[in-house]
């Protein structure tokens, strides 16, 4: 397979998981979420020096544990993202690598090391501010949506509001890092938060 082939591959897989039948609550999370993370990547990254043969399917790929619904889902997915890409032939000199920044676009443990690591773990950051994706948690808490996993609107609310604070912290590249600002202050200011 060319790296084409390749590309479209994993997007078509991605996009897929995205709209399948038990992940209805979330269907906006290809076009609201993966879709941006790969448009910040594919913006900034050139620029960073980044390999964007690593970077590309990271990206792609990034939230696979999530959508797979797997617990600790950068772990998790990392080791299936390893598996899937074995299964597609991918470059198995990359694959690694690949993994890596998977498992480290989420901080719990390690801090992301290479540049596409830290290059991909902020603009996931970055995305939950440049896209309209909490927002879509916050209409899902209104729905009704999130009730079985919070208890009261509130909460699930503040809890929100917390994540997305940390959100912020997880953008350690300066350039993304200033590109986001103002999208953040907006974001601060809708939501009363300091
Ligand atoms: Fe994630
Ligand atoms: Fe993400």
């Amino acid at each position: 397979m060319s790296s084409k082939e390749f590309d479209s591959t994993i997007k078509d897989y991605v996009v897929e998981l995205c709209h399948r039948a038990d992940f209805r609550d979330r269907e906006w999370y290809w076009e609201e979420h993966v879709s941006e993370v790969v448009r910040l990547c594919e913006k900034f990254g050139p620029a960073l020096g980044a390999d964007m043969s690593i970077l590309r399917p990271a990206a792609l790929l990034h939230d696979l544990g999530k959508l797979l619904g797997m617990k600790d889902h950068a772990k998790a997915g990392a080791g299936e993202v390893e598996r899937y890409l074995s299964e597609i032939a991918f470059p198995e000199t990359t694959i690694l690598t690949v993994a890596a920044c998977i498992r480290e676009h989420s901080f719990d443990p390690p801090d992301p090391e290479s540049t596409e690591s830290r290059i991909l773990a902020s603009c996931d950051g970055a995305s939950h501010f440049t896209t309209l994706f909490w927002e879509r948690y916050f209409f899902d808490v209104a729905k009704g949506l999130f009730s079985e996993r919070d208890p009261s609107w509130r909460a699930a609310v503040e809890s929100n509001a917390q994540k997305a604070l940390e959100d912020w912290e997880k953008i350690v590249v300066s350039e993304i890092r200033e590109y986001t600002q103002p999208h953040f202050e907006c974001f601060k200011k809708r939501y009363a938060l300091k």
